[in-house]
């Protein structure tokens, strides 16, 4: 998996992932085609971020014997969706990763300040126990990352990644000086951030192209 220049972040580069971010980028691409292609990137995605899951042998009686055969093992997994965009990604994380428990942060970006505002935080009840991956597609500023992680770290999650479809070295930048511990997978790491706290070339906004909002 490619590093990059930065500590902890990976950018997923298989061609099948970038051939549909590609898609998922162009604003041609239709509400319905643009949740298909989220969903199907984040499957992906939750391959390569659950590559290094442990597992343990255990007893499998096929037709023909039994032996010990692996099973993940370890840590059990939650999926933690920012509202309300990583609900685009949840979908095809769930796809692959169907035992997941799954926690809900609500956050909005202040439009002045840009600064992450909580709304909303339900979480399973032994979140601590857990190993989470953090879903944000667009890490832009990485206010509202930066703030959910403050918040589970707060409840006692010890063992976090974080996902996102795009990053803009800004928000990178910002999430490895608040959590350096906390392991960043990317589908692309893209040029900056312009004047209006939007990744460039980006997407555009990824709620409202997952909701057709806009
Ligand atoms: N959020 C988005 O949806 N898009 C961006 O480019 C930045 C933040």
């Amino acid at each position: 998996m490619p590093a990059t220049d930065f500590d902890n972040v990976f950018v997923i580069d298989h061609p099948l992932l970038q051939h549909k971010l590609s898609f998922v980028r162009s604003a041609d691409t239709t509400t319905d085609n643009f949740r298909r292609l989220v969903r199907e990137i984040a499957q992906m995605m939750a391959y390569e971020i659950t590559r290094d899951l442990p597992t343990e042998k255990v007893p499998v009686t096929t037709p023909l014997t039994t032996f010990d055969s692996p099973v993940i093992s370890g840590k059990k997994l939650c999926l933690a969706s920012i509202l309300r965009a990583g609900t685009g990604m949840l979908d095809g994380m769930i796809d692959l990763l169907p035992g997941a428990r799954v926690a809900h942060i609500g956050l909005y970006r202040d439009p002045e300040t840009l600064e992450a505002v909580e709304y909303y935080f339900k979480v399973p009840e032994d979140i601590q126990d857990r190993t989470v991956i953090v879903l944000d597609p667009m890490l832009a500023t990485g206010h509202s990352a930066i703030a959910a992680i403050d918040r589970l770290k707060e409840v006692g999650v010890t063992s976090l990644k974080l996902a996102c479809l795009i990053a803009a070295p800004e928000g990178v930048t910002n999430l490895r000086a608040a959590h350096p511990d906390v392991p960043l997978w990317l589908a692309a790491l893209d040029s900056h951030l312009n004047d209006h706290g939007y990744i460039v070339p980006g997407l555009g906004d990824a709620g409202d192209r997952i909701f057709g909002t806009k």
